[in-house]
C-alpha cells in the first residue's frame, strides 16, 4: 500500500519498487528530514493550517521516530525514500493526524531542503578540519623552519628551498579552498521549503518562520528554480575536487619522498602497511589511497553535472541519484584531512638527506647570476656566462664551490672573493626575500601572515 495508492490500479511491480527506492543511501539524511518536518509542522500550526494540538503531537512523534532510529530499534528497508518512510510511520503511530503532516509541501522541495541541511553540516565540519590541516603545516612549519631540501621543476634538481616554505605552499593551497567552501556555504544556506512541488503553494504558508526556525538567513526566490537547483551541491564538489587534486600532490610528494632513491622522509609504523609477500615492505599506502580516492570525487563530480545537463524544468527523478555524490564526497573529503593531519605529525623528516640532496647539482647557479646582475651585467648574458660554467664543470667533474677565484676570473673579472659566501646553501636559499620567497625574512612574515589568516584578523 502506498501513499499515492488512490490514482493506481495495480501495486508496484516488486523490481520496480527495488529499482526507484533510494532509502540505502537517503536513510543517512532522516536527522535533516526530521528537523525540517519538525519546522514544517510548527510554521503549519503558526499560519493557522493545522491545529496546534495536532502539530503537537506531530512534532512529538517525530521526535520518537528520531529516538528509535537513533537506537536502532527502527529502519526503514524496502521503503521508497526517507520522506515517504518517516510520513508513513508518523501516520503508523498517531493516525489521521499524521496525515496533516505533508500539508503544502513535497518531496521535490523536502529533498532540497534535507540536503541543504545536511551540506551545511559537512561544509561547517569541514572548515574545522582544514583548519587542523593547516595549523599542523604551520606548527611544522615552525619547528623546522631552517631544513633546506631541494625545490624542484620538472623534478629536476631547481633551487634550493625550505622546508617550511613547501609546507607552507599547502596551507595557502588550503586557504583557497577554504575560501571556495565558505562562498559555496552561502549558496548552501537558503531555505528551499515552500516551493511545493514546482509552483509554491496558495496555503497561507509562512516561509521566513521555517527558516528562522532552521537558522537559514534567507529562503529561494523562485519556485521552479529551487526544486530544479542542484547547483548548490555542484559547487560544493567543485571545491572538494580542487581540495582532492591539492591533496594527491601532497601524497604524490609523499611517496616520492618515502622512497628509497630521496629516503626524505620515513612515515611511522602506524600509518603505513606491509606486503603479503615482500616481508621487507613498508608502503605508503595511506598516501595512495588518498591520491586514489580523488578519482572517486572527480567521478561523482563528472556524474552529477551529467546527470543534470539535460533535464528540463523542474524536477525530474533523475536527480534522485545526486545522492551518492552528496554522500560519499564529505565522507572522502574528511577521512582524507582527518588522517594527513595525524599523518604527518608521526612523519619522521630526515634532514640530513634533505639538505644533502639540496648540494647535488648546481644550486646555486642563479644565485650566480643574480650576482653578476648586481655588478652590472645584463641578464641575459649572465645567464649564457653561467651556462658556459656549468659546462666546464661538468667536463672537469666540479662543483661551483670546488672551483678557484683563478677559475672565476676566466670567465668574468667581476667575480671577487665574497663570491664563495654567495654560493653556500644557506645564503642561497637564506637571500631570497622578495615578498612570497624562500628567504628567511619572507618566510617569516609568510608565518606571521598565515597566523593572522587562522586568526581570522585578514
Ligand atoms: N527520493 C527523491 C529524491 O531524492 C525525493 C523526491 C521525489 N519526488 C518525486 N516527485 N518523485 O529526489
Amino acid at each position: 500500500m502506498s501513499l499515492w495508492e488512490g490514482r493506481f490500479k495495480e501495486d508496484m511491480d516488486d523490481l520496480v519498487k527495488k529499482f526507484t527506492s533510494s532509502i540505502a543511501v537517503d536513510m543517512k539524511l532522516y536527522k535533516y528530514d526530521i528537523m525540517g518536518s519538525v519546522a514544517h509542522a510548527k510554521m503549519l500550526a503558526k499560519c493557522g493550517i493545522i491545529p496546534p494540538g495536532e502539530a503537537q503531537k506531530i512534532i512529538q512523534t517525530l521526535e520518537a521516530i528520531q529516538k528509535d532510529i537513533e537506537a536502532g530499534r527502527l529502519t526503514f528497508d524496502g521503503k521508497e525514500d526517507i520522506h515517504l518512510a518517516i510520513e508513513e510511520e508518523v501516520i503508523k503511530r498517531v493516525g489521521e493526524t499524521g496525515k496533516k503532516l505533508h500539508t503544502a509541501r513535497s518531496r521535490n522541495d523536502q529533498i532540497a531542503l534535507d540536503e541543504r541541511l545536511y551540506l551545511r553540516d559537512e561544509i561547517r565540519e569541514i572548515l574545522h578540519l582544514i583548519v587542523d590541516f593547516q595549523k599542523t603545516h604551520l606548527e611544522l612549519a615552525k619547528s623546522y623552519s631552517e631544513v633546506i631540501l631541494p625545490g624542484y621543476t620538472h623534478l629536476q634538481y631547481a633551487q634550493p628551498i625550505l622546508l617550511a616554505h613547501y609546507l607552507l605552499a599547502y596551507f595557502w593551497m588550503l586557504e583557497r579552498d577554504k575560501e571556495r567552501l565558505k562562498s559555496c556555504l552561502e549558496r548552501v544556506n537558503v531555505m528551499p521549503l515552500g516551493a511545493g512541488a514546482l509552483a509554491g503553494t496558495s496555503l497561507p504558508i509562512d516561509r521566513d518562520y521555517v527558516a528562522e526556525l532552521l537558522d537559514f538567513p534567507k529562503i529561494s526566490e523562485n519556485s521552479l528554480d529551487t526544486v530544479s537547483d542542484r547547483d548548490y551541491l555542484l559547487e560544493f564538489l567543485a571545491a572538494s575536487a580542487l581540495l582532492m587534486m591539492h591533496l594527491s600532490r601532497l601524497s604524490e610528494d609523499l611517496i616520492l619522498w618515502s622512497s628509497p632513491p630521496f629516503s626524505f622522509i620515513e612515515i611511522e609504523d602506524a600509518f603505513t602497511t606491509g606486503s603479503s609477500l615482500m616481508p621487507h615492505k613498508k608502503n605508503p599506502d595511506v598516501a595512495e589511497l588518498i591520491r586514489g580516492k580523488t578519482g572517486r570525487v572527480y567521478g561523482d563530480l563528472i556524474s552529477l553535472l551529467t546527470m543534470m545537463k539535460g533535464l528540463p524544468l523542474s524536477y525530474n527523478r533523475d536527480m534522485q541519484e545526486d545522492k551518492l555524490p552528496l554522500l560519499q564526497t564529505p565522507e572522502i573529503i574528511k577521512e582524507s584531512l582527518r588522517i594527513y593531519a595525524r599523518m604527518l605529525k608521526n612523519t619522521k623528516i630526515n634532514t640530513h638527506q634533505m639538505e644533502k640532496e639540496a648540494r647535488e647539482g648546481f644550486f646555486a647557479s642563479t644565485d650566480l647570476v643574480d650576482y653578476l646582475v648586481e655588478r652590472g651585467v645584463p641578464f641575459r648574458e649572465a645567464h649564457q656566462l653561467l651556462g658556459r660554467m656549468v659546462k666546464y664543470c661538468l667536463e672537469k667533474g666540479r662543483r661551483f664551490q670546488d672551483l678557484t677565484l683563478e677559475e672565476y676570473g676566466h670567465f668574468s673579472p667581476l667575480f671577487e672573493k665574497d663570491v664563495f659566501e654567495r654560493i653556500k646553501l644557506k645564503s642561497c636559499v637564506f637571500g631570497k626575500n622578495s615578498p612570497g620567497g624562500t628567504g628567511k625574512r619572507s618566510l617569516k612574515h609568510q608565518m606571521e601572515l598565515a597566523k593572522l589568516r587562522l586568526e581570522e584578523k585578514i
